[in-house]
């Protein structure tokens, strides 16, 4: 097994998180816990976004300095992903000392490597976005996401040479063994950034001479360092950059970038430039996802409509949200996100289906073992039982497919074919008539259903840890995180004998 960097976007503190934040930060959990599971060396990292024109005007609206205002908002990150259950190795500030020189050796080393120079900059800014918008991406004159007014900034710019690496980015997205060879994902996006580049990249201004929170450029401290060029050097700086050359070596370059299609641009074309012009290898692969809207309107403060994922645990625990929002539509389109729509789910897949899966194989176990599970008296490669296990190796072979693509929705689905087989193969044997007549019978079919039972617990475990760590108290197995991968997987793990939880408590209580 190999090491696996996973990264998420360092948020912007001008706002405590959302909902859309939450999706990104979860998406990585999963996969970083799934990794960790398989025997990777996993480092996983956020954090924060902490300089910038933006932060400065929003902390100074609230009378605060700029680094008060990044302590307390941070808090509510950092709370909110413990409410998540967010297994995040490191978390990483802009404003962290260590960061700040890592940032100043990297600029340095640019400007020695003769890729920045000093120029004027003119143009129109959004604050929101932190960047500069050009007449084509205006929308009746507004930034089109942000829908707000650009200011126009006009002053002299450090630059950092991008437009030389036109063809040397489209080679090493295009070939893939190229020494500077990355992804880009979904396709859809791959091709989009390809016709972003083709259509020419200017050089882009990476400091600025007027604000003065930031990191200052150390061959000229009247300038900070532009607040992306900062954001992007985090992936680097927070596994050693510059304070632990040997840590730094063995995970870079990182595994994949996650972030949602607004910074697509940065991440795809900005970033591996920067890397390469510094001597360091692309990450291995960057992935857009999409957008959420709530009820079909974009998120937004002035509409109202800000989803909180703390709304969500409130209502249906941090597990189930994890759950939702994962499966609820492919990650890389664009989705719509409601508690209506999610109550419904909830009740669907995880209070009926998983939840009475659960149920009724405990509630046999209870009445006809007195609560200990039975050895399977047949050995079960014909008809139905070896359909059931047909199912459970099924579903290892397609998650393991789907994790590998990041389609998370699909890995949630293969688990939940196995959950749907389990509740058909309880119809199909009606376990209630064998307790009296074919007790051999039962003993097979409860086991089967132990089992599958175990190894859905196994496979669900990234994606509803706590849930999970519950379900497998009350069918008295302990997710050994030990047992390597392999062999966890295999059919008939669950040892005869094993005691279930007398009286359980419903996993998923059903929501109104
Ligand atoms: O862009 N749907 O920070 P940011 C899905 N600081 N995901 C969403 C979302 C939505 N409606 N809204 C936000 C920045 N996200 C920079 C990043 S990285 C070097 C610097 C998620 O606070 C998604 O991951 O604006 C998106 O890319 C990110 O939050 C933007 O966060
Ligand atoms: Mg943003």
């Amino acid at each position: 097994m190999g090491k696996f960097y996973i990264t998420t976007p360092i948020y912007y503190v001008n706002d405590v998180p959302h909902v859309g934040h939450a999706y990104t930060t979860i998406a990585a959990d999963v996969l970083a816990r799934y990794h960790r599971r398989r025997g990777d060396d996993v480092f996983f990292l956020t954090g924060t976004d902490e300089h910038g024109a933006n932060v400065a005007q929003v902390a100074k609206a609230h009378g605060k300095s700029p680094k008060e205002f990044c302590d307390k908002i941070v808090e509510h990150f950092q709370k909110a992903w413990r409410a998540l259950h967010i297994t995040n190795d490191f978390f990483i500030r802009t404003t962290d000392p260590l960061h700040e020189e890592a940032v100043q050796v990297f600029m340095s080393h640019l400007y020695e490597r003769g890729e920045i120079y000093k120029g004027k900059y003119e143009g129109k800014y959004c604050l929101a976005c932190e960047r500069f918008l050009t007449e084509e991406d205006l929308v009746d004159g507004l930034c089109p996401d942000h829908r707000s007014e650009p200011v126009w900034y006009s002053e002299e710019n450090y630059f950092f040479t991008l437009s030389k690496y036109q063809d040397i980015l489209i080679k090493a997205i295009l070939d893939a063994s190229d020494p500077n060879h990355y992804d880009i994902a979904p396709l859809s996006r791959r091709n989009e950034v390809l016709g972003k580049i083709r259509a020419g990249l200017s050089d882009i201004s990476i400091s600025r001479a007027s604000l003065s929170w930031g990191v200052p450029l150390p061959f000229d401290p009247t300038h900070t360092t532009y607040v992306w060029i900062d954001a992007l050097l985090n992936y680097i700086s927070a596994i050693g950059y510059k304070h632990d050359p040997q840590h730094f070596a063995h995970f870079w370059p990182a595994d994949v970038h996650l972030m949602a299609k607004d910074i697509l641009w940065f991440h795809a074309i900005v970033w591996p430039a920067l890397l390469i012009s510094a001597g360091l290898k692309p990450p291995r692969k960057v992935f857009a996802h999409g957008f959420f809207t709530v009820e079909g309107q974009k998120m937004s403060k002035t509409l109202g409509n800000v989803l909180r994922p703390q709304q969500l645990i409130d209502r249906l625990g941090a597990s189930a949200t994890r759950y939702l929002l994962l499966s609820h539509f492919p990650f890389g389109t664009d989705g719509d996100v409601s508690l209506a729509a999610f109550s419904e789910r909830y009740n669907a897949d995880l209070a009926n289906d998983l939840g009475n899966l659960l149920n009724r194989t405990l509630s046999m176990i209870n009445r006809y073992y007195n609560g200990a599970v039975p050895a399977a008296s047949q050995d079960g490669v014909e008809g139905v039982d070896g359909e059931l296990i047909d199912s459970a190796e099924q579903m290892f072979a397609d998650m393991s497919t789907a994790m590998d693509d990041l389609a998370f929705s699909e890995a949630t689905a293969a688990i939940w074919r196995l959950v749907a087989r389990a509740n058909k193969y309880v119809e199909e044997n009606a376990p209630w008539n064998l307790a009296k007549r074919d007790r051999a019978r039962l003993d097979t079919v409860i086991y089967n259903l132990a089992e599958s039972l175990r190894l859905i617990a196994v496979a669900l475990w990234p994606f509803m840890p706590e849930a999970v760590t519950e379900l497998s108290r009350q069918l008295g197995i302990d997710l050994e995180q030990s047992i390597p991968w392999d062999q966890v997987i295999q059919w008939g793990g669950m040892v005869p004998g094993t005691r279930v939880r007398a009286k359980p408590a419903p996993l998923f209580p059903r929501v109104s």
